[in-house]
């Protein structure tokens, strides 16, 4: 059984109701994208595959009625229709691509619409006279000839100007415009030396559109998937910034407040971010960690002025009302909801590791995690810096009090692991104390 032939209506109505489908496909999905972004580039390529689109609707029903209507007048209107169309899909086309260089567009642009405006009179006009069959005959060749030459160039103008672009799907593109290219050669073959001489060839150009569309589609596709997953990681980008503005937010009304907690919470998580890394917190621990470490002292903001900032003279309600502020933290927090999984850091954060802190007496290791790294760090910044009541330790005496409080104040190992940390060298009594704690 031998191919089939290529004057089969059967076979080519088959192929051009293909193509008409594909179209049909791409025609939409760059209408859809086109309304969903307003992207500039998708107006040209919606534009550009609903004339593609038009012209093989044509061609469709041209192939349907060839057997009815011989007339050749009628087919030769036809041809130049379908040259007119396809000239412009081309226009529109690689407007769409040289969208991102609108320098090189417009002129692109208005050089070819001025040819379109020439040629397709001027085709119409030779048609339109009467002469003999060989005159008509010739003149169409002419005029076909031209247009062809035309189509030609105006691809590979079209691979230029996307090899030129910026834009992000240039792969997919020069592809689908090669392919477009190969069939304008088949095309040209085929004109002059017939569809008898080469059938194989006829039936490879009426297929390497279908192929063209298909490679317009998967890139329209990829290049929408991709854009999807921009608009996600932007949304999350946002969300991240609102996320980070309501943290700072906080700690800058706390700090308003309260005189002596003024980059006191930045210093504590630096800190602490230096134990959870020593510790090989991953990602997320320490995001945790982060967030508990800066809003330790968030609760303060329920606290009046007059006590956070005189804490020498209180008396025993006012203490007492001081140490409301974990719980107060706490639950401030909790009512965040990406916040909620820190309230237990803040809550505890002024346990003590031998059970006789606050709020709940919590002992060792029952004390969570986080809040026993915060203790730490919190009484070592607390005691680096200097306040209106007394002065501030050096660094050195400040790690010898921590030393002094573990076991009691603090979880020693987490103590020994941020010495560690720090890279400090103790003295041997030190040593021995953290050992014995131990
Ligand atoms: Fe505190």
């Amino acid at each position: 059984m031998g191919l089939p032939s290529i004057e089969s209506i059967e076979l080519r109505l088959s192929i051009q109701i293909m193509a008409f489908l594909v179209a049909l496909i791409v025609t939409q999905m760059a209408v859809v994208e086109w309304r969903r972004n307003r992207n500039a580039m998708y107006k040209y390529l919606a534009l550009g595959f609903g004339i593609m689109f038009a012209q093989i609707i044509m061609m469709t029903v041209i192939l349907a009625n060839s057997r009815l209507v011989g007339s050749p007048a009628f087919q030769n209107t036809v041809n130049i229709l379908d040259y007119s169309l396809r000239v412009a899909s081309f226009i529109y086309l690689a407007a769409a691509f040289t969208t991102v260089k609108s320098s090189f567009r417009s002129r692109f642009i208005s050089s070819n619409l001025v040819g379109l405006i020439i040629f397709a009179p001027i085709a119409w006009m030779f048609l339109s006279l009467n002469g003999t069959a060989a005159r008509q005959l010739l003149v169409i060749s002419w005029v076909e000839l031209v247009f062809q030459l035309w189509i030609t160039g105006l691809l590979l103008h079209t691979v230029l100007a996307i090899l030129n672009s910026d834009v992000r799907m240039k792969k997919g593109l020069v592809i689908a415009t090669s392919l477009l290219l190969v069939r304008q050669a088949i095309h040209f073959l085929n004109s002059y030396f017939g569809p008898e001489l080469i059938p194989v060839l006829s039936l490879l150009e009426q297929s390497l559109i279908i192929c063209y569309f298909y490679v317009i589609i998967t890139t329209l596709h990829k290049q929408i998937i991709a854009d999807l997953v921009i608009v996600d990681l932007e949304k999350d980008q946002v969300k991240e910034k609102a996320h980070q503005d309501t943290i700072r937010a906080l700690i800058n009304s706390l700090e308003a407040k309260d005189l002596y907690t003024r980059g006191h919470s930045d210093r504590v998580t630096e800190y602490a971010m230096v134990i959870g890394q020593k510790l090989g917190f991953d990602h997320e621990e320490l995001t945790k960690l982060y967030y508990g470490a800066i809003l330790h002292d968030i609760g303060k903001i329920g606290i009046s002025e007059e006590i956070l900032n005189n804490p020498l003279s209180l008396c025993r309600d006012e203490f007492d009302c001081m140490k409301k502020h974990p719980e107060i933290g706490a639950t401030i927090v909790t009512s965040i909801e990406s916040l909620k999984n820190i309230a237990p850091s803040i809550l505890y954060h002024h346990e003590r590791y031998d059970g006789s802190g606050y709020p709940k007496g919590l002992k060792g290791k029952e004390i969570p995690l986080h809040s026993r790294i915060i203790a730490i760090t919190d009484a070592l910044d607390a005691m680096s810096s200097s306040r209106t009541y007394r002065d501030s330790l050096t660094e050195e005496n400040a790690i010898h009090e921590l030393i002094t409080g573990a076991g009691t104040q603090f979880d020693p190992d987490l103590v020994k692991s941020f010495v560690d940390a720090l890279g400090i060298k103790l003295k041997e009594a030190d040593y021995k104390t953290l050992d014995r704690s131990a």
